[in-house]
């Protein structure tokens, strides 16, 4: 299997020493994580910051969004490629705050998705089900349309490059996590529908992960590792949370 992955979503918050402080800490503490690849996630601003704050550690840096095309007249975008030349390593593309908030549709996320790859970074494609959907008993569909969409654009193949996060919308900064079976069934299914390309792919789980709820959910089978918004933001919290996924 390939290395699980503990991610950070630090959303935004913070100022510029904060997040300095932030990545440097989990930077000098980075033997803990032997074995789980740590990527931090901070707001668009501090990333060269945060890059610099890491560069020495086997701490990754991300950015939280980017745009779909190259280069151009797109007043306030920030290309991938412009975002792999200061140091980037990831992207998150389609976290359900920029679904919901900003009206990216599941065709925008695709692009991004290719964009992403073609510049050089490494997707991680967020889906998930809201409340209602979930009620309603439209989790798969929803999901799978989410992803289907992507691979129409790009293939199963460069799919199965990127990562996947499943965030069920009704946990993000709720305080209300999946189950591990919850989880894990949606998990599964991914899994399924990804065939044998995807056995080495990581499918990672975001919605109100902590210290405490993390092992549980680390344990199953089909959870390669955590994104985690709220609890990222403690420097400590998310040490214990990446040591989880090192043990499980
Ligand atoms: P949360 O956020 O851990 O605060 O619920 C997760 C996310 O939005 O990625």
């Amino acid at each position: 299997m390939t290395k699980p992955l503990v991610a950070g979503n630090w959303k935004m918050h913070g100022n510029a020493n904060t997040a300095a402080e932030l990545a440097t800490h989990l930077s000098l503490h980075d033997s803990a994580f032997v074995g789980v690849e740590v990527i931090i996630f901070p707001p668009a601003v501090h990333l060269d910051r945060v890059i610099t704050a890491a560069a020495s550690s086997m701490v990754s840096v991300g950015a939280q969004n980017m745009s779909q095309w190259a280069s151009g007249a797109y007043t306030g975008e920030v290309s991938g490629e412009m975002l792999n030349d200061i140091g980037c390593d990831y992207v998150l593309v389609g976290h359900s705050e920029r679904r919901a908030l900003f009206a990216e549709s599941n065709q925008v996320v695709a692009e991004k998705f290719k964009a992403a790859q073609q510049q050089g970074l490494t997707p991680i494609l967020c889906v998930g089900e809201s409340l209602q959907q979930r009620q309603q008993g439209q989790t798969v569909k929803v999901v799978t349309e989410q992803i289907a969409a992507v691979t129409d654009l790009v293939g199963t193949k460069s799919l199965c490059k990127g990562v996947i996060a499943y965030e069920p919308v009704w946990a993000i900064g709720t305080g209300e996590v999946a189950s591990p079976e919850q989880a894990q069934a949606v998990h599964a299914e991914i899994r399924s529908q990804l065939g044998s390309q995807g056995a080495n792919t990581r499918i990672i789980y975001g919605g109100s992960v902590n210290a405490t709820n993390a092992g549980a959910l680390f344990a199953q089978p089909d959870i390669d590792g955590g994104l985690v918004g709220g609890a990222s933001l403690e420097a400590n919290e998310f040490l214990k949370i990446a040591q989880l996924m090192v043990q499980g």
